[in-house]
């Protein structure tokens, strides 16, 4: 189905429809296999082996060890875990290189962690949103203990080098944390072969349940414990396990696993046929470089238009577009996205720029319809103050 009602939802970034089987594994575990997996008795072996299959179908998708996998909440948790935990081990010493168009959930704990006497580097990004590596090799050598990396950036899809940040990490010998929350299921990811110690990942962005996420965490890398209780997960994340959330994850990752080439080829096609569409317009740019971009990925900054005033018509109006936009996010701070001014794009661009976000429910009438409606809105609401 392209459109719910008359939604056409081209935000699959923000969270994606449920994928297939996930529903009915959800259940599986809810009603029959409903045991806590830490019991020793026949049911909670039952429901220990509904984890373990999980486990090792995510842990397929990475290319680590199901034992390497630590159950949370989502990506923000296994994110605080991977950064709180691996600052808390390295102790006095601990210095976190990062980047300045990260997620929230990264900038914020290291914003907390500097409150708490962790030294923090941020570096900048090029025009393209990418790293500089040799910006990223004197920060290393400047006593590094931990370096953390989105995959692929949340409001522009772009894609950083993490095969040869691995490397430099790996020359240094200090851990690489990667959020995948936007990679896992859409790009190739190989711990081992990337030298990722530390990979956050969740279930909402590729079709599972939302409320779970998984740490991946490779060993020899130092992490201290940040939810203390029952000793489950090694003592490294207590909580009984949430096996009807696992099991849909599982799911999930088994059928991202199942589809990743093919449908990241068409969705790259659709994407590219949206901008074809969005192209005519005068003024409008994208953003991020086309090759380093994700398949589902299109960012576009429009000149002419106040960005508020394009958001409200596109997401309101007939057919109502399901997109978003990174100044959305950060409107309640008066600001237009961090990210797209970490790409050298003026306030004004940065501020009237939209996100689409392909996915399963995308199809040729979706983009067809949505590159039309795109363009009528851009164009009625330069005509309507033609000097905005
Ligand atoms: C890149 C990135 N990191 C982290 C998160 C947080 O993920 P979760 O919603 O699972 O906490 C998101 C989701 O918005 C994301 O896009």
């Amino acid at each position: 189905m392209s459109a719910a009602g008359d939604v056409l939802y081209l935000d699959h970034a923000a969270t994606a429809p449920l994928a297939p089987g996930v529903f009915a594994a959800m259940q599986r575990a809810l009603l029959d296999t409903s045991a806590n997996p830490a019991s020793l008795h026949a049911p909670g072996r039952a429901a220990a082996d509904e984890v373990a299959a999980a486990a090792a179908g995510l842990a397929g998708l990475v290319n680590a060890r199901p034992r390497d996998l630590i159950w949370t909440s989502g990506a923000t948790e296994s994110i605080n875990l991977a950064l709180k935990g691996a600052a808390e081990f390295a102790g006095g010493d601990a210095h976190v290189v990062s980047v300045v168009t990260e997620h929230s959930a990264t900038l914020d704990t290291l914003d907390w962690l500097e409150k708490r006497g962790a030294r923090v580097t941020r570096l900048g990004v090029d025009d393209h949103g990418r790293l500089d590596l040799e910006a990223l090799d004197r920060a290393i050598a400047d006593g590094a203990t931990l370096v953390s990396v989105m995959h692929v950036n949340n409001e522009t899809g772009v894609i950083q080098e993490i095969a040869a940040i691995g490397d430099l990490c790996r020359e240094h010998g200090v851990a690489l944390h990667v959020d995948a929350a936007q990679s896992l299921g859409r790009l190739p990811i190989d711990m081992d072969a990337m030298n990722i110690a530390l990979l956050s990942v969740s279930a909402h962005k590729i079709g599972g349940p939302k409320g779970i996420g998984a740490l991946f965490v490779r060993p020899r890398t130092g992490i201290a414990a940040q939810l203390h209780g029952g000793g489950q997960q090694r003592g490294l994340r207590s909580g009984t396990l949430a096996t009807h959330q696992i099991a849909g994850f599982g799911a999930a990752a088994d059928h991202v696993a199942a589809t990743r080439g093919e449908e990241q080829a068409r969705l790259g096609a659709l994407r590219d046929r949206l901008w074809g569409q969005i192209d005519s317009l005068e003024g409008v740019m994208r953003n991020g470089a086309p090759a380093q971009v994700a398949a589902p990925f299109l960012n576009v900054s429009v000149a002419g238009v106040h960005g508020e005033a394009l958001l409200i018509g596109l997401t309101e109006g007939t057919p109502a577009l399901a997109v978003s936009s990174g100044a959305a996010c950060s409107a309640a701070k008066g600001q237009s996205s961090y990210v797209l001014r970490a790409m050298g794009r003026t306030p004004r661009e940065a501020g009237a720029s939209i996100r689409f976000s392909l996915g399963a429910n995308t199809d040729d009438a979706t983009i067809e319809q949505a590159g039309r409606r795109f363009v009528a809105e851009v164009e009625r609401l330069r005509a309507l103050a033609p000097a905005a």
